[in-house]
């Protein structure tokens, strides 16, 4: 049994971040086999990580196109065995997880049935890890293109704020509206203030709105200092000292979705 967990939402508010701390979390945790699919073309995902990316599933899908049209080989029923031993050449694999980066779309208007085997074989693949966690880039419109397994956990990540959170409400009814099979939904609010002067570190008009909606908040990730001078300094996430506020949202994120 796999257990997939995707990231998605409005650009900038933490997706790669929650996305590479419970991958390490799970990873210190021993739950291996993990697999982190970074599913933004931007990919950096590596980075948060700290591990190298010499090549994506994109690189690998246009090697193929061009050596077809070089060749004139005909991408035949061979092509699902072609494109699985490749595929596992993009396969970064680290100690404690394997990371596999998706890398450009294809061109517009591009029909291309190489995608559609791509997706089968990385699904295939993604079947004999117990956990993929996915990264993917902002929006919601791409997910479907990314994917077709079922997605365990479906989190949305936003900023404590109301049009982070109207955002959010809008994701939530496109993912049902895109036929992605999510089984649950979570919203995950990061960058959360600590409470000053009797202040709610979520402010009532935000909580309001959270209360309306069909999606249950089930993380509050602090906002962390260390973050933002790990992202600017290039040191990986996973660095991160043990008590680290963001490390300790995301393990309790974590233990929510995970055991409830
Ligand atoms: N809890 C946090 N505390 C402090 N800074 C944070 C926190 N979470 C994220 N950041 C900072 O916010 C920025 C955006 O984070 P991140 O890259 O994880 O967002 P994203 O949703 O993946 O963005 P994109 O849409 O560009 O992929 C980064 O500079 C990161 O350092
Ligand atoms: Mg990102």
């Amino acid at each position: 049994m796999t257990t997939t967990i995707a990231l998605a939402g409005k650009g900038g508010t933490g997706k790669t971040t929650v996305a590479a701390l419970l991958i390490d979390i799970l990873a210190k945790r021993g739950a291996y086999p993990i697999l982190a699919i970074d599913a933004d073309p931007s990919s950096n995902l590596n980075l948060a990580l700290g591990v190298p990316l010499t090549k994506t599933v994109g690189d690998i899908r246009e090697d193929l196109l061009a050596e077809v049209q070089r060749t004139q080989m005909a991408l035949g029923v061979a092509q699902r065995d072609l494109l699985d031993v490749r595929v596992r050449m993009a396969v970064e694999e680290g100690d404690s997880f394997d990371l596999v980066a998706m890398g450009r779309p294809e061109g517009p208007g591009c029909y291309c049935p190489v995608n559609h085997t791509l997706r089968q074989v990385i699904d295939l693949m993604a079947e004999s890890y117990a956990y993929v966690v996915m990264d993917n880039e902002a929006g919601m419109e791409h997910l479907s293109r990314r994917t077709t397994r079922d997605v365990d956990w479906l989190l949305l990540t936003s900023d404590p704020t109301v049009r982070g959170v109207t955002a959010v409400g809008h994701m939530a009814a496109l993912a049902d509206s895109l036929g992605i099979a999510v089984k649950r939904k979570g919203i995950v609010l990061n960058r959360v203030q600590p409470a000053q002067n009797g202040d709610r570190p979520i402010p009532p008009t935000v909580q309001a709105m959270l209360d309306r909606l069909a999606v249950p908040v089930v993380g509050l990730i602090p906002d962390d200092p260390l973050v933002g001078r790990y992202d600017a300094e290039g040191r990986p996430l996973s660095h991160l000292p043990p008590d680290s506020p963001a490390r300790r949202g995301v393990a309790a994120l974590l233990d929510r979705i995970l055991f409830g």
